[in-house]
């Protein structure tokens, strides 16, 4: 399939509500997962939601290898997680710093729920239903945000936590979500 362009902040079709997926096991749906993986790996992205490639659908992907910017994080199985439904499991919430490839270049802390189950259905229609914690619950959060029109410029509460990556961390080479 296709590297497909990622749409920049400022788009305004990544502000919005994007519809739930009815219709599994389609041509049509192989053929957008196909391109977001593809996207995805071209641009070394730890995840993409389907509204950053311009379709309006409940579809995000995420996995995460070993990456040297979170030492201390899990891994992260290749994902397809489409109509996410996502529930804290405590209200504690911890900041860190995270990036977006609809944002290129910046990163900024970012507070999110520290343990979150998250539920929803792979591309078969089977049942996905798990109970993370830390960076996983992390990118979950950033990547269904995007199905809702958030992104997480919009969450940081300090300001001053937001700038280039290259000026914050100049010796990493960190990825985006
Ligand atoms: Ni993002």
């Amino acid at each position: 399939m296709s590297v497909r362009e990622v749409l920049r902040m400022g788009d305004v079709r990544l502000l919005q509500r994007a519809e739930p997926i009815t219709n599994f096991g389609s041509r049509e749906l192989q053929n957008l997962l196909a391109d977001m993986r593809d996207t995805m790996l071209a641009l070394d992205g730890v995840g993409l939601a389907a509204p950053q490639i311009g379709i309006q659908l409940r579809v995000v992907i995420f996995e995460v290898s070993k990456n040297p910017r979170y030492p201390d994080a899990e891994a992260v199985p290749q994902t397809v997680l489409i109509n996410p439904i996502l529930t804290p499991l405590s209200e504690a919430m911890e900041e860190d710093w995270e990036g977006c490839l609809s944002v290129p270049g910046l990163r900024g802390r970012v507070p999110r729920y520290t343990h979150l189950r998250y539920q929803g259905l792979d591309e078969k229609g089977g049942v996905i239903d798990r109970t993370v914690s830390g960076f996983h619950a992390r990118v979950v959060q950033h990547e269904c945000d995007h199905l809702d029109g958030i992104l997480y410029p919009m969450r940081i509460t300090d300001m001053r936590q937001f700038g280039f990556g290259d000026v914050l961390f100049p010796n990493q080479n960190g990825q985006d979500e």
